[in-house]
């Protein structure tokens, strides 16, 4: 293997450029060249190529965001545009693609694999959510933002004695909501895989307001239902005003953390190690500390799942 591409789509999430860079830098170790696809499918299918070398992928392990831009590409679904990107691959010389995106990108690089490209896939999303793994680059970052967010409500909601429903991304997984949750210590937190029940939630306002608890935090993950429509339910149940914060694409943005680095760096060399070893449609994950891999449309072919069982615990702790 002489050439390969690397290109970023979907949602950009903190942690991809560091994951670009340990493609670049790993297939250069092994003296293959690596070309960056700018704006991700739609890139590809107008040949918006760039070489690059050990230089251009400096000082980017810091950077948030995805220096090879992303966007979303729908027409990708057509064959007529796959060829076109698939004429576009082979012409420049390239033999393998690594793809870093959620599962809607892992959907467009098995469109690849099946007109006999190889194509290896990086998880890359806030949101958690791409069955097979247990994290995906972005996931920390985002949820250290989150948390850092719920802090600040938190000091001003304490101040001047507020509730605040505070309203976080994550598509249709909840686990953003979830874990920020836990760990700033929300009241309650409402995500897409568990029904909510707004007699519980008001009874449990209501025996922290009996403890003398003045102020609560609401999570509300944005696959259950908007902040506001959430603080609306409440407000005719208590009566009370409640504040809505919507933390929006904010959570996407930001340098990516240590773990989110580090993880992207073992998913970006491993993927080159796969298609070195001629693996197709092959996606990396991490199960317990250990980087895995897997067949790509496990990834789109089944449900995510939250962990529950932090589900639990966040209740437990939260009485
Ligand atoms: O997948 C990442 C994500 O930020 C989701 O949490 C959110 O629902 C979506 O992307 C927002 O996408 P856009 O920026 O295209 O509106």
């Amino acid at each position: 293997m002489k050439k390969i591409a690397v290109l970023t789509s979907g949602g950009d999430a903190p942690g991809m450029n560091a994951a670009v860079r340990a493609v670049v830098r790993k297939a250069a170790y092994h003296g293959i060249e690596v070309v960056g696809v700018k704006y991700g499918y739609e890139g590809l299918t107008n040949g918006q190529f760039e070489e690059l070398d050990l230089g251009s992928v400096g000082s980017l392990i810091q950077r948030g965001g995805t220096f090879l831009n992303s966007a979303r590409f729908p027409e990708f679904k057509e064959d007529a545009v796959q060829q076109k990107a698939l004429d576009n691959l082979q012409a420049a010389g390239i033999e393998g693609l690594v793809v870093i995106g959620g599962d809607g990108s892992y959907r467009g690089a098995m469109t690849l694999v099946a007109k006999g490209f190889p194509v290896v896939g990086i998880p890359g999303t806030i949101d958690n959510d791409v069955p097979g793994t247990e994290y995906t680059i972005g996931f920390d970052t985002a949820l250290n933002t989150v948390v850092e967010a719920i802090d600040k409500i938190r000091d001003t909601a304490t101040s001047h004695e507020n509730s605040f429903v505070v309203e976080v991304m994550g598509r249709d997984a909840g686990d953003l909501a979830l874990w920020a949750g836990l760990a700033a210590g929300a009241e309650t937190v409402l995500i897409p895989e568990e029904a909510y029940d707004l007699d519980d939630i008001v009874e449990r306002l209501e025996r922290g307001a009996a403890r003398g608890k003045k102020h609560s935090i609401i999570i509300v993950a944005e696959g259950v239902m908007p902040g506001h429509k959430i603080a609306e339910l409440l407000e005719a149940k208590t009566g009370k005003k409640t504040r809505v914060s919507v933390l929006g694409h904010m959570q996407r943005g930001g340098s990516p953390t240590a773990r989110d680095r580090v993880l992207a760096s073992q998913f970006g060399a491993y993927a080159v190690e796969l298609l070195m070893e001629g693996k197709a449609g092959r996606a990396v994950g991490v199960r317990n500390h250990q980087v895995i891999d897997y067949d790509m449309p496990e990834a789109f072919q089944k449900n995510h799942e939250a962990d529950m069982s932090l589900y639990t615990l966040m209740k437990e702790l939260s009485i």
